[in-house]
């Protein structure tokens, strides 16, 4: 799309083609030079590992301009080792790290008319993607892999912003199994999410609060986004069982409610009863795309707990503060997770 028909004030979080990606080929056990290309489609055979079992992993960050005009990404390299912890889920591939940020730089760089502009609150979202696109008839990996890096510039995850969602808690769905592929960025986590995502939605929900699979109790995540919530004071979240992708906004939150608060922190089992007690006082999700999302109520049933009468709580919007603040170098980046493109 040309750039300059785009409302980048007005931006959802939708598929929008940009100039050019990053493409590299896996074949004979080694990878070929990535280069820049046109967006466009590819050739596929029909016997792709990924098109028919599903062997396909991705990542998910952004580039932003920065208050001084700056092209930064966020902790990129954490990116980087989380798609090579997903490609030894899925027996695919590893990529090269610093061939991995230097390939990501030069995808922003290439697409630099679709980045969103600072005060738009708007980023130019990057995604990495690796697909097997050797053919395989028994279940097994493939051969051959394909890289590709595209980009496409995006507004809030959720249309309702830095306004607090509800949620919905599932004891009828869930995400990911003990021993299963919870942690990794896999493309068959997020296929079946697709039709509980839409039934909440129709109920009036913006998503669902995943609970862990063997008790129906302890809350894994949020769809897309990890789980926090302020209780007694201490800011908690689920522990990491293998069942929960390790969020890299978690990471950073967790340290920065440590270092910059002064908060206690947990990472724990977090049972949805907590949610309905009044010692639990605030709850939010995180993400890449979802950033620091406030949660005004939570509700299982007929039950329903409402935070804050539905505004965004103090510890929540002292977080997002600092987190975007970080993110655009509106504050120091004390902890070194900004990079320059
Ligand atoms: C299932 C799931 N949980 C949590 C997250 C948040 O991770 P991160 O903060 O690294 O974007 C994501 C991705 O964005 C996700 O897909």
């Amino acid at each position: 799309m040309d750039p300059g028909k785009i409302d980048f004030y007005n931006l959802g979080f939708n598929f929008i083609e940009t100039k050019e990606m990053y493409v590299a080929d896996y074949k004979n056990g080694s990878w070929s030079k990535g280069k820049m290309e046109p967006f466009g489609p590819f050739e596929i055979s029909p016997g792709a590992g990924v098109l028919n079992y599903g062997q396909g992993i991705f990542e998910g960050m952004k580039a932003l301009e920065a208050k001084n005009g700056d092209l930064v990404l966020f902790r990129p390299v954490e990116n980087a080792k989380r798609f090579n912890e997903s490609a030894k889920r899925m027996l695919m591939p590893t990529y090269d790290e610093d061939e991995f940020l230097n390939a990501v730089k030069n995808v922003v760089k290439t697409n630099k008319e679709y980045i969103p502009p600072y005060d738009s609150g708007g980023a130019l979202y990057i995604r990495p993607v690796m697909v097997a696109n050797g053919p395989v008839l028994g279940v097994a990996p493939a051969d051959e892999y394909k890289l590709i890096i595209f980009t496409v510039p995006v507004g809030p995850y959720f249309p309702e912003g830095f306004n607090a969602i509800d949620l919905e808690i599932s004891r009828e769905y869930t995400r990911a199994a003990p021993g299963g592929s919870g942690f990794a960025k896999t493309c068959c986590n997020y296929a079946p999410t697709m039709k509980p995502a839409k039934e909440t939605k129709a109920k009036g929900y913006a998503q669902i609060i995943y609970l862990d699979a063997s008790e129906l109790e302890y809350i894994d995540e949020v769809g897309t986004a990890n789980f926090f919530a302020v209780i007694e004071g201490k800011l908690a979240t689920p522990q990491l069982k293998g069942t929960i992708l390790p969020g890299i906004t978690r990471k950073s939150v967790l340290k920065i409610a440590e270092e910059k608060l002064g908060m206690e922190t947990e990472e724990r089992d977090i049972s949805y009863k907590e949610l309905f007690n009044k010692s639990c006082s605030e709850a939010f999700c995180t993400g890449t795309a979802a950033v620091i999302t406030p949660i005004g109520s939570v509700t299982l049933n007929e039950e329903k707990r409402v935070f804050n009468d539905g505004e965004p709580g103090e510890i929540t919007v002292k977080l997002y503060d600092l987190l975007t603040g970080i993110q655009r170098k509106e504050i120091e980046d004390e902890f070194g997770w900004v990079v320059d493109v």
